[in-house]
C-alpha cells in the first residue's frame, strides 16, 4: 500500500517472509499455532474488520490453532476508570464471535486470568537488558509523550509481557501491523536467549514469526487515524442511522469526479476503498461507477455498500450481546484451556531452570 512510507530493509526482509509463511500456511496449516488479541478498550470497528479480523477468520477457516488474546492488563495504564473493563471484555468478544471466530476451533482469553503465564514474564524480566527495552520504538514513543517521568514502570516492561503472551502457548506466528515487528524481535531474543541458556541442547522455545498482512490501512472519517477517541471510527456495533450519520460527516475534497488516487486524494480515495472492499470489487471500478455523481454520490454508496455488508454480522452481535452468560462462557472456555497450556509450559519452564523442587 502507498500509505507505508518507512521501507527499511528489515521491512523489506519481513515481507518477503511472510509471503513465503502464506505459502507454508497453505501447505500446512497444521504446524502453526497463532497468537493475536487486542486490548479491550471499545468497541471494534471496520477498520479492525478489513485490517486484521477477516485474516484471523482466514487463518481459522485454513485450520491453523488460532488463540484470540483480551490484552486487560495493557489497559491498565491508560484506563481513567477500570469499572467499564468488564463490559468492554464481554463487548469486545461479541465482536469476535459476530466476525466469525468460532469459540469452538479459536481460543479466546484473557491474560489476566491466565496466572502462569504472568508469571513467565519474571524470568523472561531477566533476560533483556533496560537499554533493549528502552530501544524499542513503541516503550520510546510512550517515553517521550509521557515526558519520561509520568511513564510507569509496567508500560516500560510491557513488550517483555507481550514475549510471555505469545511465548506461553508457543505460538510460532503473529499477525501484526508494522508498528509491532519490533515486538516480535524482542519476543524472539528472549525465546534464543531462553533456549540457549537453559535448553541448550534442544531449544524449548520457538522464535516466533510477525505475518505481515496484505490488508489496506482504513483511515477514519477525518482521514485520520481510525479511531474510537477520535470519534472518526465506524464501529461494527453502530446502527445504520449512525454509520450513515459518521459517512455524511466524512472528510472529502473540492474535486467533482471520483477517482481513486490514494496519494493525491487519501480522503476520497479511503471511501472508494471501503466501499470496494463491501462490494468485492476493484476500488478503480468503484470510482468509475461513481464519476461525475461526486462526494454525495460516493457517500450515498458506501453507506449503503457499508450497511449491507454489516447486516448479517450486525444482527449477530445484537443476538450475542442481548446473552452475556453465554459469552462469559466462552470466555471461562478459553480462559480454562489457556491456563492448562501455559501451566504445562511454566512446569517446563521450572524443570529447565533448575527451580523444580
Ligand atoms: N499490543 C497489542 C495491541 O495494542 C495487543 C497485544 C498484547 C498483542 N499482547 C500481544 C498482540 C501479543 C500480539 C501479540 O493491539
Amino acid at each position: 500500500m502507498s500509505i507505508i512510507t518507512t521501507v527499511s530493509a528489515s521491512y523489506e526482509a519481513s515481507r518477503a517472509r511472510s509471503r513465503e509463511l502464506e505459502a507454508e500456511l497453505r501447505r500446512d496449516p497444521g504446524r502453526f499455532r497463532v497468537l493475536t488479541g487486542d486490548r479491550p478498550t471499545g468497541p471494534l470497528h471496520v477498520g479492525h474488520l478489513f485490517g486484521t479480523l477477516a485474516n484471523r477468520v482466514r487463518l481459522q477457516d485454513l485450520g491453523v490453532d488460532v488463540m484470540v488474546l483480551v490484552a486487560d492488563y495493557q489497559t491498565i495504564t491508560d484506563r481513567e476508570s477500570p469499572a467499564s473493563l468488564p463490559a468492554d471484555v464481554l463487548g469486545l468478544i461479541a465482536d469476535y464471535l459476530a466476525v466469525g471466530i468460532d469459540p469452538d476451533r479459536a481460543t479466546i482469553f484473557a491474560h489476566s486470568q491466565v496466572e502462569p503465564l504472568n508469571q513467565l514474564m519474571l524470568p523472561f524480566l531477566s533476560l533483556v537488558s533496560v537499554a533493549e527495552v528502552s530501544r524499542n520504538p513503541t516503550v520510546k514513543d510512550e517515553f517521550a509523550s509521557a515526558g519520561g517521568a509520568a511513564m510507569s514502570a509496567l508500560m516500560f516492561t510491557y513488550p517483555v509481557h507481550q514475549a510471555a503472551d505469545i511465548l506461553f502457548c508457543h505460538a510460532n506466528l503473529v499477525p501484526v501491523g508494522s508498528d509491532q515487528l519490533p515486538h516480535i524481535e524482542l519476543t524472539r531474543t528472549i525465546a534464543r536467549r531462553f533456549n540457549d541458556r537453559y535448553s541448550p541442547e534442544q531449544p524449548y522455545f520457538p522464535e516466533p514469526d510477525g505475518l505481515l498482512s496484505d490488508a489496506p490501512l482504513i483511515l477514519g472519517m477525518d482521514g485520520g487515524k481510525m479511531s474510537k477517541s477520535r470519534g472518526n471510527a465506524i464501529a461494527l456495533s453502530a446502527s445504520d442511522d449512525e454509520t450513515a450519520q459518521l459517512i455524511r460527516t466524512a472528510r472529502t475534497d473540492t474535486e467533482r469526479q471520483i477517482t481513486y488516487e490514494p496519494d493525491r486524494r487519501p480522503e476520497i480515495s479511503n471511501l472508494v476503498l471501503l466501499a470496494a472492499l463491501c462490494l468485492e470489487r476493484a476500488p478503480e471500478d468503484v470510482a468509475a461507477q461513481v464519476g461525475a455523481a461526486g462526494a454525495a454520490g460516493l457517500k450515498q454508496l458506501l453507506t449503503e455498500a457499508l450497511n449491507e455488508r454489516l447486516r448479517p454480522l450486525r444482527q449477530r452481535r445484537r443476538e450475542l450481546a442481548d446473552d452475556p452468560a453465554y459469552l462469559s462462557g466462552v470466555l471461562a472456555a478459553g480462559t480454562d484451556r489457556a491456563r492448562e497450556i501455559a501451566a504445562t509450559t511454566l512446569g517446563e519452564v521450572r524443570e529447565l531452570m533448575h527451580n523444580d523442587y
